[in-house]
């Protein structure tokens, strides 16, 4: 429910390799210049649904948060799966995202109106630690203010941001794989590790015990989004590093490990697929995944990208797909 796919030759490497194991996928707009009109939207999809070669798979298209009119939304709502808000500077790409929420209440209203749902990225431009937990206000406000409204809080990393989840009935949230994992230690408690440098920054060892606790019991509130977004590995291992991690080969491998030693492997199906379906009502193609025990060693380099857990081996492969 969170996933970066960019465009060109990068496009045509990294798709196939999310199309493969999954039937669809929300695609961020966050591109330069962003995806925020409907014919850009449509020649991105297009180009999507060629480089995913002949995997079953629905990309899920967003448009960039701006103010749009209620003519430009009507014309929208049919193609696009929902709006994805950034605050202006707050991560990769997000340069021309919202400055003041106040300003643009009225497209707020107007995507309450027609049922758009609202995803956010939700940091504030405080100190690094606290940028997510000082903008759980500002959802409050936004939940309160527009009922009506869905409203899911991108890629949560805090135990505060998992207890909001339960306060207001329009509040959603997804959370990746890797923030139910590192902490900010894994990142630059040792040698720093650019590879597992993002955005939000993985926090602390009591945030990551909440967050995993949610999605082991599946918290009907909580969906998988990978957040997978892959940089060249010259954006990566540089002075200036690009924020994002590519996780999107090893996410389910990942997951079907991570369930099975905490020994929840009957919830894993509800949060990667089900708890979605059941929030935003829509019904991906179906496809069957099947995962066997017998080892993947994932590769060091997918062309100019290095993937989470590079080199290592997995207990869990995908052995076949129906
Ligand atoms: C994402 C990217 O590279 O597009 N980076 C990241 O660290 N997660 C953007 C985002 O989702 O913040
Ligand atoms: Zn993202």
């Amino acid at each position: 429910m969170h996933l970066h796919l960019r465009e060109g030759a990068m496009m045509e490497r990294v798709t196939p390799l999310t199309a493969e194991h999954f039937a669809g996928a929300i695609i961020m707009p966050n591109l330069v210049p962003p995806v925020d009109n409907l014919a850009r939207l449509q020649t991105y999809r297009d180009e999507i649904n060629a480089a995913k070669g002949a995997h079953v798979f629905d990309p899920l298209m967003m448009l960039f948060f701006r103010n749009y009119t209620k003519a430009e939304l009507l014309a929208a709502r049919e193609h696009i799966f929902g709006i994805k808000l950034y605050p202006a500077g707050a991560t990769t790409n997000s340069e021309a995202g919202v400055k003041e929420l106040d300003a643009v209440e009225d497209t707020f209203a107007l995507m309450e109106e027609l049922g758009i749902p609202l995803m956010i990225h939700g940091e504030t431009h405080g100190f690094v630690m606290d940028r997510e937990k000082e903008f759980l206000a500002s959802y409050a406000h936004l939940a309160e203010k527009f009922p009506k409204l869905k409203i899911t809080m991108e890629h949560i990393t805090t135990r505060d941001a998992v207890e909001l989840l339960d306060q207001y009935e329009n509040l959603h949230a997804t959370v990746t794989l890797h923030h139910l994992i590192i902490t900010l230690d894994d990142v630059a408690g040792g040698l720093l590790n650019p590879h597992l440098f993002c955005k939000p920054i993985a926090k602390r060892p009591e945030d990551r015990e909440a967050l995993l606790a949610a999605a082991l019991q599946a918290h009907p509130k909580l969906m998988f989004g990978s957040d997978s977004a892959p940089h060249p590995i010259s954006k990566k291992e540089c002075c200036g590093c690009a924020a994002g991690l590519f996780t999107a080969p090893v996410c389910l491998p990942t997951l079907v490990e991570l369930f099975e030693q905490h020994d929840a492997l009957h919830n894993l199906q509800a949060f990667v697929s089900g708890n979605a379906q059941r929030i935003h009502n829509f019904t991906p193609p179906a496809k069957t995944v099947k995962l066997e025990k017998r080892g993947m060693l994932v590769p060091e380099r997918y062309g100019d990208v290095v993937p989470y857990r590079a080199g290592e081996t997995i207990p869990w492969a995908v052995t076949s797909i129906s």
